[in-house]
């Protein structure tokens, strides 16, 4: 479970949530006076472990969540049977549609990496609203915005490989650089699928190869970090097996799909899962490793020990392997 507090017993200030509160997307127009006066003093806390639920399906929806630090990934059933996946990140807001329809949770949602949500419960939220009209426009305009995108398409962009992807080691890199080029070819294959009654030749090939690759470079990765003596590496596996579960689970439904048409929605949402999760990780967790910083002629291949590593201090940055 997670833990529940207000902010007045939690680790952050009333400071530290106002800061928070201005930089949202739903909240940054109001001005920080009403921000103080009717958000903050109703705000609670949790902090969610990797694949801890945070919500389910069809449950009974009492809070609207904030996603303070961390990141979240959500599944929801569409028409036809069909399942929705997508990620919630640092800033954004999920839950609100219980406000425009019922309290049902319209989506299973679960952390994919150390989350603290702020939250605000349901009915006490409504009544703040009641009594200033600039929250209730804020917070239905966040509505509108996500009805809209559920109306919309789902659109095959590619996730095109920059230098400021890149975490420092060279082997990871190119390994980084290698999944982007598998999942643009998957994309490149959907997106020039005519008609979703057939899947294209090749598919599966791209599909395995992106499988086995991604396996591969999770291993890869925690070995060159295992070398590294990197302390936060059990919380960085948690998240790989976290992922891998993830990704296991969307290829088991590709291949039960019978329906052409339900395996090429599958393979959609796997490409945009794939996708967002590549970034994602890089930015907020491989990244890590570049700024890890260890005696200046320390190198993997100089048999530096896990011990003589020493992260935050003044030392030079060397190339890692
Ligand atoms: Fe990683
Ligand atoms: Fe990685």
């Amino acid at each position: 479970m997670a833990a529940e507090t207000s902010p007045d017993q939690g680790l952050l200030t009333h400071e530290d949530i106002l800061d928070f509160l201005v930089r949202s997307p739903s909240f940054r127009h109001l001005p920080s006076e009403l921000l103080i006066r009717l958000i903050v003093p109703i705000l609670g806390i949790s902090h969610y472990e990797p694949g801890q639920l945070i919500t389910y399906e069809g449950g009974r929806q009492t809070n609207i969540h904030l996603v303070y630090r961390g990141r979240v990934h959500g599944i929801r059933s569409t028409e036809g049977g069909r399942e929705f996946h997508f990620f919630i990140q640092e800033g954004e807001m999920f839950g609100e549609l219980a406000l425009h329809s019922n309290r049902t949770n319209t989506s299973t949602i679960r952390a994919v990496a150390p989350t603290i949500c702020l939250t605000l419960e349901l009915e006490t939220l409504k009544e703040a609203m009641a009594s200033e009209w600039r929250l209730a426009r804020a917070i239905f305009m966040v509505i509108g915005q996500r009805l809209a995108e559920r109306l919309a398409p789902m659109e095959i962009t590619p996730f095109p490989w920059s230098e400021s992807l890149k975490v420092g080691s060279s082997r990871i890199d190119a390994q980084h650089e290698r999944l982007f080029d598998l999942i643009n070819q998957l994309g490149n294959l959907l997106r020039h699928t005519v008609t979703d009654a057939t899947i294209p030749q090749g598919i599966h090939g791209i599909l395995r190869d992106l499988l086995l690759y991604v396996d591969t470079h999770f291993h890869d990765e925690e070995h060159m970090m295992e070398d590294l003596g990197l302390p936060w590496l059990e919380a960085h596996k948690k998240i790989h097996r976290s992922l891998e579960n993830d990704i296991i689970s969307f290829n088991r439904k590709i291949q039960q799909a019978t329906a052409p048409e339900s395996q090429h929605f599958m393979l959609l949402q796997l490409h945009k899962f794939l996708g967002d999760l590549l970034v994602n990780h890089i930015m907020e967790e491989d990244m890590k490793v570049r700024s890890y910083r260890r005696p200046h002629h320390a190198t993997v291949e100089t048999g530096l020990k896990k011990e003589q590593a020493i992260p935050n201090q003044q030392s030079s940055f060397v190339n890692l392997p």
